[in-house]
């Protein structure tokens, strides 16, 4: 099992990158496919110098029916991780079509691929944005699901559209039946801890993170903190936030899933979260102590859309998966570091 071949779509970003390196540890061979749209083919070079393994990378657009349909000729896949996509909120108000296309889009195209190869087990990248505003916390897979932005509405059609592909194999009496985890991830920080890839946005970053590192390496000159007047710890927002190491782990937990005996049966969401929530300012603090770096700060409004507090039950995934996060706040915040102090510019070589 261990020798499958995984297709990664959209590998060469953020999560996907760190996710190739994790399934070659596992001893998974690994294959690409990117239109390097958001994304560099460094990145695969440096998964390849850390792992000191090999990455088959195709330079193409998932919603390229001919190349897909050709992958998936060429080569025996075992499993499909989807990361392929846009995940701009603000951005997704301003261009829905464009996210609709790149994102609903791609998924038809890749499972109607899939489903021609008789290769159904797929992994999808959800996001805790389905969750909506949520009024229960913390969130557990079963709450009500709804959509604040045309990305978030991307990720919920997606969802539907996949849960609609068991009831098909039953009518057609598959003996090969779709097998497909939907992981929901709360908010992505951290860096490989060679730092040598990591997170790198092209345009000003809109993500709490990538904002601070840039601030403490000079690139900006101050954070603003949206909202000090929420109800929570300290009045600034908080959110579940994942070491990118953790979460790549879970997928290839449940690339094993889909690969075993037991499988999974139909679709299953799961959420990838620690449960533990964290403050904006918290995590400021956290940042500049762990790594004795000042991050200038204003508090400023509220930023519109957001929710004052977020955070997962995990326990499915702990149960299902045999995943838990493990790596810690600090784990977070000096892997974050590491990666832009010694990348200041990014992926520019
Ligand atoms: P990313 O932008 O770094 O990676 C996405 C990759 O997909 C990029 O390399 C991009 O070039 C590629 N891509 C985009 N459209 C493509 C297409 N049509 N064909 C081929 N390649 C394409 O983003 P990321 O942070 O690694 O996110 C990966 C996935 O996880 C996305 O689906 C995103 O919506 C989801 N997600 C991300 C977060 C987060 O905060 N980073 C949170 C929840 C869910
Ligand atoms: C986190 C906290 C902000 C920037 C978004 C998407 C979600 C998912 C992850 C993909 C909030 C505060 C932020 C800044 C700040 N992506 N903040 N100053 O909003 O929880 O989730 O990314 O699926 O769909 O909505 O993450 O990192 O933008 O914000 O004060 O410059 O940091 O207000 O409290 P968010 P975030």
């Amino acid at each position: 099992m261990q020798t499958a071949t995984i297709l990664v779509t959209g590998g060469a970003g953020y999560i996907g990158s760190h996710t190739c390196i994790e399934l070659l540890h596992a001893g998974f061979k690994v294959l690409v496919v990117d239109n390097l749209d958001n994304s560099s083919e460094e990145s695969l070079k440096r998964v390849e110098q850390i792992t000191g393994k090999t990455v088959d990378f195709i330079k193409g657009d998932v919603r390229d029916a001919q190349l897909m349909a050709s992958i998936f000729a060429d080569n025996k896949i075992a499993a499909t991780i989807h990361f392929a996509g846009l995940k701009a909120v603000g951005e997704s108000c301003a261009m829905p079509l464009e996210y609709y296309d790149n994102n609903v889009n791609s998924t038809l195209v890749l499972c109607q691929a899939m489903e021609k190869a008789n290769s159904k087990n797929l992994v999808f990248s959800s996001s805790a944005t389905v969750y909506g505003d949520p009024e229960v916390l913390p969130l557990t897979e079963d709450m009500p699901l709804s959509a604040t932005n045309p990305y978030g509405r991307s990720k919920l059609i997606i969802e539907e559209m996949l849960r609609d592909l068991p009831e098909s194999d039953k009518l057609k009496k598959s003996d090969n039946p779709w097998s497909v985890a939907l992981l929901r991830y709360f908010n992505p920080v951290g860096a490989h801890e060679s730092g040598k890839i990591g997170e790198d946005p092209s345009d000003t970053p809109n993500n709490l993170m990538p904002f601070i590192t840039q601030t403490a390496v000079g690139r900006r000159a101050e954070l603003s903190i949206f909202g000090s007047d929420y109800d929570t710890v300290d009045g600034t927002g908080v959110r579940d936030y994942i070491h990118v190491v953790d979460l790549a782990r879970g997928h290839v937990k449940a690339v094993q899933k889909l690969l075993s005996k037991d499988g999974i049966d139909g679709v299953q969401a799961y959420n990838l979260g620690t449960g533990n929530g964290i403050s904006v300012l918290e995590m400021v603090k956290a940042f500049s102590a762990e790594n004795d770096v000042a991050v200038p700060y204003k508090l400023v409004e509220r930023r519109p859309g957001d929710v004052a507090a977020c955070y997962a039950d995990a326990t499915r995934a702990r149960v299902e998966l045999d995943w838990v996060a493990e790596m810690s706040l600090e784990d977070m915040v000096r892997d974050s570091w590491k990666w832009q102090s010694l990348n200041p510019d990014g992926y520019t070589v």
